[in-house]
């Protein structure tokens, strides 16, 4: 067995190679002495902004604040429904859940794992069996909300006809998207709102949590604003009920440096991404993930369906040969105990629960060296021959 060891990432080699940058900026912040909003948040939610392409960045606690302030934003709250994706990190429906609203799910393209707008349609429309079941009144969703997962946007076109036709909001979730574009257009250059994570192993990760929302209309920007700071335009005068969820000044100085390097390493992100595809051929039973027409993967994580039910005894060979791999998702979010209460049952969303039983993450990140690319194929063509 080699002696190498491929960790699913490392966050270290990037830390290294930018510490004295880092460190500069750092200083700049302890310098200058304005450590919540102040120059050091402006100056990257100008960068953010203008990196997308969008009107607005607005920088918040975490991705999870800028999913829940942008709901907020539009309104939504006890007695609403929003609908998304069960495919996905808990943070996407728990932050819903967190502003007194109930979660309604549409199950998932297979070929993308993202959100399938036909299976939207058919909750909006009152034909899903499984809303019909559980007594969805369609006109009660105050929100839809898309989950460019693993990097590769979900298809916004379509979600933009259904908002517009529906008249209701749509709400992004690119926590795992920063980079990844759609035709000729970022993902966070849109009219409605696209929430970001700066969590630390995100392509764009600070060093604790962070998060941006995105638009490119000036009333959902100004309402984020205000919620991100207890809805106040001026000192102990609050016209909304936000909460404390501002975006670091330390971190937005970190974030700020670490942009201007974020294409190169989606570029190599790409690069490993296409070695891995051009490797796992039919011998293996391992999918690689496909990736829809006119979209920029950012492979956030390069994530395969392990075929024949050897996604498990997968992993554990990846582990014996000192491999690091992760499950995301085990328990697709219709199945989670805290949301028992809302009466989904097994077999409910039948894609997203296939896909939890398949899907596996293999080690990227941009300073993943060849010979720790090889090793990681090596033992896979090793499982399968
Ligand atoms: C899809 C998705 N949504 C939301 C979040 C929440 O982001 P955060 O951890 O910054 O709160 C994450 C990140 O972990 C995520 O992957």
């Amino acid at each position: 067995m080699s002696s190498t060891q491929v960790p699913l990432l490392d966050l270290k080699r990037q830390t290294a190679a930018l510490k004295p940058e880092l460190m500069t900026a750092i200083e700049q912040v302890i310098d200058d002495g304005r450590f919540v909003l102040g120059p050091a948040v402006e100056a990257f939610e100008a960068a953010a902004a203008s990196y997308l392409g969008a009107r607005h960045a607005v920088g918040v606690g975490s991705g999870t604040d800028a999913l829940w302030l942008a709901l907020r934003a539009v309104g939504v709250g006890p007695g609403d429904l929003v609908l998304t994706s069960p495919f996905t990190f808990f943070a996407t429906a728990s932050a819903a859940r967190a502003t007194g609203a109930r979660i309604v799910f549409a199950d998932i393209d297979p070929a993308t794992f993202n959100l399938d707008p036909a299976k939207v349609r058919d909750v909006l429309d009152g034909r899903c069996p499984v809303a019909h079941r559980l007594g969805v009144e369609p006109e009660r969703i105050k929100a839809i909300i898309p989950v460019h997962l693993f990097g590769q946007a979900a298809d916004v076109t379509a979600f933009e006809r259904i908002s517009e036709e529906y008249c209701v909001p749509l709400i992004e979730d690119a926590a795992q998207a920063m980079g990844a574009r759609l035709g000729d257009r970022a993902v966070g250059n849109s009219q409605h709102m696209v929430c970001f994570s700066f969590f630390p192993s995100k392509n764009l990760g600070a060093f604790g949590d962070g998060g941006l929302v995105t638009t490119n209309d000036d009333d959902h920007a100004s309402r984020v604003r205000l919620l991100r700071a207890h809805g106040s335009p001026r000192k102990y005068h609050h016209e909304l009920l936000g909460k404390n969820s501002r975006l670091d000044a330390i971190q937005a100085a970190i974030l700020g440096v670490k942009l201007q390097h974020l294409d190169g390493w989606i570029s190599a992100r790409r690069d490993h991404a296409k070695i891995y595809t051009d490797a796992l051929d039919a011998r293996t039973e391992c999918a690689p993930p496909s990736c829809a027409k006119g979209r920029l993967h950012c492979y956030h994580q390069y994530t395969v369906r392990v075929l024949g039910g050897r996604r498990d005894s997968l992993q554990r060979h990846l582990d014996a040969h000192k491999i690091g791999s992760a499950i995301y998702y085990p328990i697709p979010l219709h199945l989670q105990e805290a949301l028992a209460d809302h009466g989904f049952e097994p077999g409910d969303y039948p894609l997203s629960e296939q896909a939890a039983k398949e899907a596996l993450s293999l080690p990227i990140f941009p300073e993943l060296t060849p010979r720790e690319q090889t090793h990681v194929i090596e033992a896979v063509h090793a499982f399968f021959e």
